[in-house]
């Protein structure tokens, strides 16, 4: 999506976003796992890309506790807004809340950073690559990046049709992405996660309409065997861990 139309459509959505997202509340324990994929722990320093009004944010302070550190970056003021309200309610004295855009992180945030989440913005980014780049080399050594986020409309399975038409229609209704993009098929995640991470893993879920993908900053000593498996990860001294060389 275009960033003024992401940021129109968003303005619009912010004041009900919340109140339209209790609706999949169950889901919220996705939140909590991908946090606990992530690696989270006590301390650490966390970058939320695409963060919306913080709805990861609950569960990232769980685990980080006061002692760590949380960046929210997103394009659209109105969801920060609304993102630094759930800050306020939650006398959270350790976030910061970023404007910009996915694809220039590494640009706006410092690092190094112990993990990064990103939970369905990257799908509506048109380049994910980039975004994805910036936020790998945003990451300490061994620092994971996790991704949640919609694959397709188009779901599989038994219940296959009729979630189709619910998918279809909440995304036309609340214009939360595009019903006809076939987003696993533009932007291939596991290939490009596993071009700057190692160790990527891939699942969908929800009958093929959400994925996970994650992965993590190889160690300075496993780039020579990332390497030799054919995936391109930039050297050390090519791309030091919290900056991404042009
Ligand atoms: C569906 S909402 C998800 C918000 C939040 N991550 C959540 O789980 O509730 C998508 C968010 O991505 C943001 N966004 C879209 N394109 C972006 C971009 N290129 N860079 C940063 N944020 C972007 C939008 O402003 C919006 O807040």
């Amino acid at each position: 999506m275009e960033p003024e139309a992401v940021q129109d459509r968003y303005t619009k959505l912010a004041p009900h976003y919340d109140r339209m997202m209790s609706f999949w509340a169950p889901l919220d324990r996705w939140r909590r796992r991908a946090v606990a994929e992530t690696n989270i722990r006590k301390g650490d320093t966390v970058l939320d890309i695409g963060c919306g009004t913080g709805k990861n944010f609950p569960f990232i302070e769980e685990r980080i506790g006061p002692a760590g550190k949380l960046i929210g970056l997103d394009y659209t003021p109105a969801m920060l807004e609304q993102a630094a309200r759930r800050v306020d309610e939650g006398r959270w004295k350790n976030v910061d809340l970023i404007e910009g855009q996915a694809e220039d992180v590494d640009r706006l945030v410092e690092g190094p950073f112990d993990g990064a989440l990103s939970w369905c913005c990257l799908s509506i980014v048109p380049d994910c690559d980039r975004a994805i780049a910036a936020a790998a080399s945003l990451l300490r050594p061994g620092g994971r990046f996790t991704v949640y986020d919609m694959r397709t409309t188009r779901a599989k399975g038994p219940l296959g049709w009729p979630l189709t038409r619910f998918a279809e229609w909440w995304v036309n209704h609340y214009g939360t992405g595009d019903p006809e993009a076939d987003y696993a098929v533009a932007k291939p995640w596991k290939a490009t996660m596993a071009k700057y991470l190692t160790g990527v893993t891939y699942r969908e879920m929800a009958f093929g309409t959400l994925f996970r993908c994650t992965g993590q900053r190889p160690a300075a000593s496993d780039v020579a065997v990332v390497e030799t498996e054919g995936n391109r990860t930039p050297r050390p001294e090519e791309n030091p861990p919290g900056r991404l060389q042009a």
